[in-house]
């Protein structure tokens, strides 16, 4: 078997060597996999993952553009797939950031989810299209967050600066990154690609797909909270709504307590190389309106007006 998976990963390498590679950004690096910009450090891993992914009828697929509310995500669906058995009190994202509580497909080779407890919260910042067909034809489901574009281009500046600077790298400027991301050339771009995909399915097929914004889960966590616990077939009880359980996981993780705790304030996610406080910043919507100049703005907007507005997406 060892030997099969080393000629599989020979023949993989050797098709990622002829896919077009991304000018412009100095790190990471990306090249054009199905349509998409794909890192080439995950590229490997996604079509392994593609291949021999087996999805079970009840595993739940976390899935995002990066800087769209993931970690987030992550925390709230954790706790509340796991309220019946874990107590908000001693809930394991007091001493594991999200990222560790609820893992990304994509980041390890062969990952080992086969051990993971039923029902296997899952990750993945793959496009719809590419997602392994399991996950599109097995009863999963899917839940998938979006955010303003203009704001997740200021995020994932800062993000991928901070990153540059721990390694040593050259940084880039919010310019060109902007214009990077206006062309489509960001981490699993195009952006709007990767929105339609599932914004598409979701109106297709609304128990598969529950598709959620960051701007809502800002501006009313109680009610974005109900419809995540109805759509994975756990709605809190009268008892439970009484008894605060919504206010509790909302305040348990918001970016406030995240970003307070120690397991979060330092230290680098395993096998990865971004420091687990890189993950919490600001968190506010309109935080573009700090960095983008008036230009930048209304040629991002023309873009989403272009390619997104048409199907009925907003923002
Ligand atoms: P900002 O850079 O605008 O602050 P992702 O989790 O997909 O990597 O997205 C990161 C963005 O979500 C960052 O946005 C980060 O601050 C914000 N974020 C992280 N945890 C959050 C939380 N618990 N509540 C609200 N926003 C959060």
């Amino acid at each position: 078997i060892v030997g099969t998976e080393e000629h599989e990963r020979e023949a993989i390498d050797e098709l990622i060597a002829t896919l077009p590679i991304s000018k412009g950004l100095v790190r990471p690096v990306h090249r054009l996999y199905q349509n998409f910009w794909c890192p080439i450090t995950v590229l490997a891993n996604v079509i392994t993952f593609q291949r021999h992914f087996k999805a079970k009828d009840k595993d739940i697929v976390l899935i995002s553009h990066p800087k769209s509310g993931t970690t987030w995500l992550k925390a709230l669906v954790f706790s509340i797939v796991n309220r019946s058995h874990l107590d908000i009190s001693n809930t394991p994202l007091l001493t594991s950031n999200p990222h560790e509580v609820v893992p990304f497909i994509e980041y390890k080779p062969l990952p080992d989810l086969d051990g993971l407890a039923e029902p296997r919260l899952l990750a993945t910042h793959i496009p719809y299209l590419s997602l392994p067909e399991s996950i599109k034809r097995s009863d999963c489901q899917i839940i998938y967050i979006c955010r303003n574009p203009l704001d997740t281009v200021v995020s994932s500046w800062h993000f991928l600066v901070e990153t540059a600077q721990l390694m040593d790298e050259p940084v880039w400027s919010l310019e060109e990154h902007f214009e990077n991301c206006c062309q489509g050339e960001i981490f699993f771009g195009p952006f709007w690609e990767h929105m339609l995909g599932y914004w598409k399915e979701s109106l297709e097929r609304p128990s598969k797909v529950l598709f959620l914004k960051y701007e809502d889960l800002k501006e009313d966590i109680g009610g974005q909270l109900k419809k995540l616990a109805e759509f994975v077939g756990l709605p809190f009880t009268e008892e439970e709504e009484e008894g605060g359980v919504i206010e509790e996981i909302a305040k348990m993780c918001s970016l406030k307590t995240l970003k307070d705790l120690e397991v979060n304030r330092s230290g680098k996610l395993p096998g990865r190389n971004f420091e687990k406080r890189s993950f919490f910043r600001k968190g506010e919507v309109g935080d573009w309106a700090n960095h983008l100049t008036p230009a930048m703005a209304d040629q991002l907007n023309s873009i989403m007006q272009e390619k997104i507005t048409p199907f009925g997406l907003e923002f």
